[in-house]
């Protein structure tokens, strides 16, 4: 596993956005899994500007999200689809018709799931995973007690994680129960998972992840599994972590 901490959260962005773009550059038809959430935003504001000024293209990537709520359409303004198209996709040449977000509009989710597998595979595997961390230590939608070999697939939000999404709805009664996401014996198959996490909120989950034991309580700690793990940090986030001085000393 790679630490990589940075002073604060626009650095962090910026590095994350870095290692994506190395990717792009050295491959054009890079097939990126992409993460929703607040962290990822400064991120793509990174990626944009990269594409803005320095010419960066993604004409040829091929991108799959993470996940998406159940029984909200990709046009409503709370659902991933939308949130990838404002945030991102939008503002660079990605062919829309590359980007993939599971469906969760179908009647057959397990199904709906099943084909955004073999969708995965069809691409030649994810080469690159960004992910986010969620307060209690889950990556997706992958929430404490999921299967580590789990794939995609329906799971239900914790009080904790309806709690945190509320601030994108209305209200928390609002927010959907459950989600399609992919499982983390998904992530795990990604070439490389990146996951960044900015923010003291994070630096349990962030600690538990790195130095706490592998366990289906905190579903990041399954990137500890991983043979290219890399999380970046900002000093908040990584404020937990008893070993920072090495990681600092081995970045
Ligand atoms: C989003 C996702 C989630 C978030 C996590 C952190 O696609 O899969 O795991 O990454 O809940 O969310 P934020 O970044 O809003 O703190």
């Amino acid at each position: 596993m790679r630490i990589l901490i940075e002073s604060d959260a626009a650095a962090a962005a910026k590095c994350c956005a870095e290692l994506i773009s190395d990717l792009v550059r050295e491959k054009p038809d890079a097939v990126l899994g992409l993460a929703t959430g607040g962290t990822p935003v400064q991120c793509y504001h990174q990626l944009i500007r990269m594409h803005q000024e320095e010419g960066l293209s993604f004409r040829q990537i091929r991108s799959f999200n993470l996940d998406e709520y159940v029984g909200i359409a990709p046009d409503d303004e709370n659902s991933y689809r939308h949130f990838m198209n404002q945030q991102l996709f939008q503002h660079i040449d990605i062919d829309i018709a590359n980007t993939s977000v599971p469906n969760g509009m179908t009647d057959d989710l397990q199904a709906a799931g099943l084909e955004y597998e073999a969708q995965i595979a069809d691409a030649g595997g994810i080469d690159l995973q960004l992910l986010g961390i969620g307060r209690d230590g889950h990556i997706a939608f992958n929430e404490p007690g999921s299967s580590l070999a789990s794939r995609t697939r329906v799971k239900t939000l914790t009080d904790e994680t309806l709690r945190d999404n509320a601030r994108f709805f209305a209200s928390v009664q609002e927010v959907p129960t459950t989600a399609l996401t992919m499982g983390v014996g998904t992530i795990l198959d990604a070439r490389h998972c990146v996951l960044l996490a900015t923010g003291a909120g994070k630096a349990d989950a962030i600690r538990d992840a790195i130095e706490g034991p592998i366990t289906s309580q905190v579903t990041a700690s399954a990137l500890q599994l991983h043979p290219k793990a890399t999380f970046v940090l900002d000093a908040d986030a990584a404020g937990l972590l008893k070993r920072r001085s090495y990681y600092d000393r081995a970045r």
